[in-house]
């Protein structure tokens, strides 16, 4: 099948009943587009668990907060269509504002709990945005499986805890971080760092693998963890260093179950996220 592309809501849903009619598995990997590695390796995924292959790409307005990147995030058409090509897509759906929001939104889907802590407490109402922009593309695409990364550790849980609670009927699937080689979590905000930012920008990573290493030699304090990674973040402005229960996303005193730590910090004007599972 070649890539079609589509941007009109209601073609979308129409393809989608029809795949769907012919019996054909559907798998959705949703994105804001600048496709890197990390994307594509989602894309495989999605590839592999499905007869139908649905990317879509739309920089979410109602994510961002007024003082965010909304206006100067990066796009790139013709590369994602050349990537989306390359790893298989069958369908790329590529809506406008006005096709997604025709009217400013008054709906909301507010997910409690995992949505606590980390960016949740650093970005108000941006997972509200997410988990509403992801419910209407699941509506629009009707997939029966449907790719994030594990690099958005918490936007991850949302999705799984909203589809749990909302009965959606598609199965989530988490792909792994995927980095540079030098260790920097692949984004597509990397872009916006020069050359100077994204060496300081491997301080995030190096945090985690430090706080690691400290795990595996049998430290189990989350404050002691926290402070070994916060010691390697001296050239970023952190925005927070957070240690959670890696299901529920509770806060943790001690590592006693898998664990999430997670970091966010500016690099210049460059927020960054990057995550870390430690496993007892
Ligand atoms: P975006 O930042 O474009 O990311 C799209 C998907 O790619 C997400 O599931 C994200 O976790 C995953 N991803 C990003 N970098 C990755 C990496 N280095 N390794 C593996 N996966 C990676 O996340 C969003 O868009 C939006 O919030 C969206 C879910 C599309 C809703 O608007």
């Amino acid at each position: 099948m070649t890539l079609r592309v589509i941007r009109d809501p209601r073609e979308m849903r129409f393809a989608a009943e029809d795949l769907r009619r012919d019996g054909r598995r559907i798998a959705l990997v949703p994105t804001m587009g600048y496709l890197h590695d990390g994307h594509v390796s989602l894309l495989k995924l999605g590839r592999d668990r499905a007869d139908a292959l649905v990317l879509s790409i739309f920089v979410n307005p109602i994510q961002f907060g007024p003082s965010e990147d909304l206006a100067r995030y990066p796009r790139d058409l013709d590369g994602d269509l050349a990537k989306a090509r390359g790893a298989g897509v069958d369908i790329a759906f590529l809506p406008t504002d006005e096709g997604m929001y025709p009217e400013p939104p008054t709906t909301r889907i507010q997910v409690g709990e995992v949505s606590d802590g980390m960016c949740g407490d650093r970005r108000p109402g941006h997972f509200a945005g997410v988990a509403t922009v992801v419910a209407k593309l699941f509506h629009l695409t009707k997939p029966d499986v449907a790719i994030f990364g594990e690099k958005d550790y918490q936007q991850l849980a949302v999705i799984r805890r909203m589809v749990r609670d909302l009965h959606f009927d598609v199965e989530i699937v988490g792909g792994p971080i995927v980095r540079e080689p030098d260790g920097l979590a692949m984004s597509s905000r990397n872009a916006y760092l020069s050359p100077e930012e994204r060496q300081r920008a491997l301080g995030l990573s190096r945090a985690l693998g430090a706080a690691e290493n400290t795990f595996r030699g049998g430290e189990r304090d989350a404050g002691r963890l926290i402070a070994v990674a916060r010691a390697e973040l001296a050239d970023v402005k952190i925005d927070y260093v957070e240690l959670h229960d890696a299901a529920s996303l509770a806060p943790v005193a001690r590592v006693e179950r898998p664990a999430v730590l997670a970091v966010a910090a500016f690099v210049g004007k460059t927020r960054l996220i990057d995550n870390r599972v430690l496993t007892v």
